[in-house]
């Protein structure tokens, strides 16, 4: 499909509750049947293409992972005819093709959420969606944040398991020896339910995920200090990568 017929939204993560270089053109409150979402989107342009943003954790920054209303900001943003979805998720990175300051385009996820409503089957509606999750990310959508990356001058790793965790506090270094053990690369706390939700209502959605730290027992620093070394580094190759895409 042409960029010209694809409505693309971003969901800004960590480190990004405003995108830079957007030509903010009007702002929508979306009332959903399953709530609120996490503020009004944002609809603007950015590169002379009009593109949709919704900061996940908030326009301030109060939302925690467990608290973000997945439901209503997926919903919301297909009701607004949202075809495309790139999330941006600030992660801890567990394998050694994955440090701080690195993004990666994963390919694959492992669900270690409890508690959040993860379905649209809610049980109100006559079927049961069984969505294939396989891949869980639309592939189409990863090659052309891969080129971006090229375009931008960006290095990234192309491929990587991500590990979603409850949160909000950190992991043990156990635990990340858990992840590592089931072939996790990289963990967040708010990579799922979103790429299930997105796929339930057949949206493309893709992960442009950048390591803030190295996981718990892996790093020479405290996890803190890495995410402050890190974070603007990451953000500024997230900011690179989407002008290109863009
Ligand atoms: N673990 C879980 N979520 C995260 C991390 C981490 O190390 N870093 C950024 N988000």
């Amino acid at each position: 499909m042409s960029k010209e017929m694809t409505k693309l939204a971003i969901i800004g993560g960590t480190g990004m509750t405003k995108l830079d270089g957007l030509e903010i053109i009007r702002r929508e409150a979306v009332y959903t049947p399953y709530g609120e979402t996490s503020g009004f989107l944002i609809f603007g342009k950015l590169n002379e293409r009009e593109i949709c943003f919704l900061p996940r954790h908030g326009h301030s920054y109060t939302i925690p992972p467990h608290k973000v209303n997945y439901r209503a900001n997926i919903w919301a943003l297909k009701s607004f005819g949202i075809t495309d979805v790139i999330a941006v998720n600030a992660v801890g990175g567990i394998a050694k093709n994955t440090p701080p300051g690195i993004v990666v385009i994963p390919d694959q996820i492992i669900d270690y959420t409890y508690g959040r409503e993860h379905t649209f089957s809610d049980g109100n509606k006559p079927n049961v969606q069984h969505i294939d999750f396989t891949k869980p990310y639309s592939e189409e959508l990863r090659i052309e944040l891969i080129s971006a990356a090229e375009k931008a001058n960006v290095e990234i790793v192309e491929d990587g398991v991500y590990a979603v965790t409850q949160g909000p506090r950190l992991e043990s270094a156990a635990e990340v020896n858990r992840l590592e053990n089931d072939g996790c690369t990289l963990i967040g706390m708010t990579g799922m339910p979103e790429a299930g939700l997105a796929r339930e209502l057949g949206l493309n959605y893709v992960s442009c995920a950048f390591v803030v730290n190295w996981a718990a027992g892996r790093g020479e620093l405290d996890i803190h200090a890495d995410i402050e070394k890190y974070l603007n580094k990451g953000m500024h190759s997230v900011r690179a990568i989407l002008k290109a895409f863009i």
